[in-house]
């Protein structure tokens, strides 16, 4: 039996030109080097320039996954783009990225899950590529998280960055075999009641402001190991596979901290643990697919791995995806 599933073609990450290091941030606020790498890992991170918007980031990561896929943008018929940085409160964002792309027919929308949107913006279009509503979809992470940073916050200022990275899958007719190509799973989840661990003070309908990141950190901290180790548990046992079939966990960058822990309670070593968090920071939807395209762009991800996708972020969010690459 031939079953529908959704295949990764191409994949692209861009990274504005400025690097912000963690001495210039010294000189900003009341900080240093050895405190943000010993409780984050973070050495630097990239800023999107002025008029550099969220949706300029994500054409560049789009027009990368386009072209290691070897595909035009005519063959693109669905783009779900993750942000919670967009260059407008509507319309879409995707929908700049659509008319970026000489795109004119199909479907493009936006997804808020915060640092956990790339995952759910893959679950979304996975589900429509195997009900068979779209064929060849593009699925992008891209923030420009420096817009909503309070620089006069060390405890939030240090954390973050700005990026985008992106997917191309294209619908593909397999064995349906957890060893076929393609997305195996994904696993999402939410829980409202832990809104104000870590939220944007701001917001059209509330204030009529763009409002600023706050974040109870330490919480944060405390709750995540748990919620993304159970989340790879979960996408695992789905699979029927275990820690030891996992080729790559490429984690939501959060914190180096947080990705450590996680693989150890999962048991994956950290050889095995696509890390970018220390030359990009939590660059939010934007970390996932931006680790995707550095470990397959170096050519450590292999086709015929097994690639493990986990994100935690804002709302509570959370989630994970199994993909066959
Ligand atoms: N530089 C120097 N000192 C600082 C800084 C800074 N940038 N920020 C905070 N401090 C101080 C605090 O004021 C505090 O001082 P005090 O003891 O005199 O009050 C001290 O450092 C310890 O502060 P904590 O908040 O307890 O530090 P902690 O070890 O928890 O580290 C951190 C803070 C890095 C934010 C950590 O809690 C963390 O990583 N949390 C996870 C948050 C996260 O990654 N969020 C991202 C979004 S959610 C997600 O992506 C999963």
């Amino acid at each position: 039996m031939s079953v529908l599933r959704s295949q990764v073609e191409g994949w692209g990450g861009y990274l504005p030109e400025r690097v912000l290091s963690n001495e210039d941030l010294a000189r900003m606020v009341d900080t240093s080097d050895s405190w943000i790498v010993e409780r984050t890992g973070v050495r630097q991170r990239h800023i999107a320039a002025p008029g550099e918007y969220t949706s300029h980031l994500a054409i560049h990561a789009a027009e990368a996954a386009l072209a290691t896929a070897g595909a035009s943008a005519d063959e693109i018929d669905l783009i779900v783009l993750a942000t919670s940085t967009p260059d407008n409160t509507f319309p879409a964002t995707a929908t700049k990225v659509q008319a970026g792309l000489g795109v004119t027919h199909g479907a493009a929308f936006d997804v808020q899950a915060v640092c956990t949107g790339f995952v759910y913006a893959l679950a979304i279009a996975d589900n429509f590529i195997k009900a068979g509503q779209f064929k060849c979809a593009l699925v992008i992470g891209a923030e420009t998280f420096s817009r909503i940073l309070d620089w006069t916050d060390r405890s939030t200022c240090v954390l973050f960055g700005d990026g985008a990275g992106a997917l191309l899958l294209r619908a593909a007719n397999t064995s349906g075999g957890n060893d076929a190509r393609g997305v195996l799973s994904t696993h999402l989840h939410s829980d409202g009641r832990q809104h104000d661990l870590l939220f944007v003070d701001g917001g059209p309908s509330s204030t009529q402001t763009v409002g600023h990141l706050r974040m109870s950190g330490r919480d944060v901290f405390r709750r995540a190991v748990g919620l993304l180790a159970e989340a790879v548990e979960e996408a695992l046992a789905a699979n029927g596979l275990s820690a030891s079939d996992i080729d790559w966990l490429a984690p939501h960058q959060a914190n180096k901290r947080i990705l450590d822990a996680t693989a150890r309670k999962v048991g994956v070593p950290e050889h095995k643990v696509v890390c970018t968090v220390d030359r990009h920071a939590n660059t939010s939807a934007a970390s996932i697919p931006l680790a995707l395209a550095e470990a397959a762009g170096d050519g450590r991800i292999q086709p015929g791995h097994l690639v493990v996708l986990e994100g935690m972020g804002g709302g509570f969010t959370w989630g994970s995806a199994v993909i066959r690459w």
